[in-house]
């Protein structure tokens, strides 16, 4: 986790400095627990190699950044374009997403070089800069893009490794670079959250995504959140009562892929005699009963709800009731699908294509999880993704009406 830079006694251009300093050594940092050979990796199409990761951000620096702004400017690979572009169709075209793993040049070494010089280049312009400069802004999207690729590089690596039959251990102890094992008090209070008319977006000058915005009302009626996350010790009173079998609880989609997948509990649970254990980015560990559920679908937090005779809040609810329900170290499925707000404009040009094309076929999660990075996100925030996915640090938390 990184330390949060102090805006008021540094100044707008000194903490740029101070704050892109620290966010781009942290992705590398993230990285130093790796061989060569893990930084090629691509075990499917959803999760990108290290290396990939490494090299992407430095291209939204300088593709969107150094390139059209920073004068006299040379590209440090004109062949990383193609390679290093995730999927604007604006910059021109790319190596395909599911091919990425197939990338074994350019060396590690070659995108550690690539990050140096970017990273030179961007000092000396954000040195240049005037405090009302547009591109202050935008060297901020850049910082947001690489904390959300900071949260990818964990969940990914979590992925290859939790898919090597070795098994290999990220770090030797929780909370030496990830701390996986928040707990939550083993609580069923509620908190009753109001009925009324509530602005839903961002407000105020802080930064967000285009896509919180367009503040509108939304009429929301009187209803009760669970206090704490669901956990593992629950979750598990649903598998135990047979939850996965039974098709009255699930989406039709979602039971389809239970059978078609053979799903019988939450993504890294093995079974080891009669007990269940998961991978952990410490290696394979017992269930902690007490902590909260992680890396379950949409279908399965829905069909968990269905078992419970409850259901998951809206996108709207959840952002009313974080004024009193803190997320606590989990992203949560919500019921409601990604679409634009009302009055929602993309950005003209290539990262117009940052959010809004991808409204479509995919669930809002609201929080945060252990991955993400401090002051990344907040209660307007809209994560998301396809319903099956479940490599993210994903959990349940349940509502009721009143
Ligand atoms: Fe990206």
């Amino acid at each position: 986790m990184q330390e949060k830079p102090d805006y008021q006694t540094l100044g707008p251009i000194d903490y740029l400095f101070n704050r892109f300093r620290k966010i781009r050594n942290y992705t590398t940092k993230l990285c130093a627990p790796l061989a060569p050979e893990d930084f090629v990796v691509q075990p499917i199409v959803d999760v990108s190699p290290p290396k990939w990761h490494l090299g992407h951000t430095t291209w939204f620096f300088e593709n969107f950044i150094l390139v059209p702004n920073h004068k006299g400017y040379k590209l440090f690979n004109k062949r990383y374009n193609y390679i290093f572009n995730s999927y604007y169709e604006n910059a021109g075209d790319r190596i395909l997403r599911s091919n990425r793993g197939n990338l074994s040049r350019p060396l590690l070494k070659d995108v550690l070089d690539y990050r140096k010089h970017v990273d030179q280049h961007l000092v000396e312009l954000i040195g240049k800069l005037d405090l009302d400069s547009p591109l202050l802004g935008l060297i901020e999207l850049g910082l947001q893009h690489e904390q959300q690729h900071q949260e990818l590089l964990i969940t990914d690596l979590k992925y290859i490794f939790g898919n090597n039959p070795l098994f290999p251990v990220y770090q030797e102890n929780d909370g030496d670079i990830i701390s996986e094992f928040s707990r939550e008090t083993c609580s069923t209070n509620y908190e009753k959250i109001d009925g009324g008319i509530y602005q839903i977006g961002h407000q105020g000058n802080s930064f967000c995504y285009d896509n919180e915005l367009g503040i509108h009302d939304v009429y929301i009626k009187e209803f009760s959140s669970r206090a704490t996350l669901i956990t593992n010790r629950e979750f598990l009173e649903f598998i135990n009562d047979k939850g996965y079998e039974n098709h009255n609880l699930w989406l039709s989609e979602g039971f389809e892929w239970v059978k078609k997948h053979n799903i019988t509990a939450p993504e890294y649970w093995f079974r080891k005699g009669e007990n269940w254990v998961n991978y952990t980015l410490t290696g394979i560990k017992p269930i902690v009963l007490d902590a909260p559920v992680c890396h379950v679908s949409y279908y399965e937090a829905d069909a968990f709800a269905q078992w419970k005779g409850e259901r998951l809040a809206t996108e709207f609810e959840r952002e009313v009731s974080s004024k009193k329900i803190d997320s606590a170290g989990r992203w949560e499925w919500t019921n409601s699908a990604y679409l634009p707000y009302p009055g929602f404009k993309k950005a003209d040009g290539a990262l117009g294509e940052y959010n809004g094309k991808f409204m479509v076929n995919q669930m809002v999660l609201k929080g945060a999880s252990t991955a993400t990075s401090i002051g990344h996100s907040r209660p307007s925030y809209r994560n998301f993704f396809h319903p099956q996915l479940r490599w993210q640090y994903t959990g349940i938390r349940l509502t009721k009406n009143n």
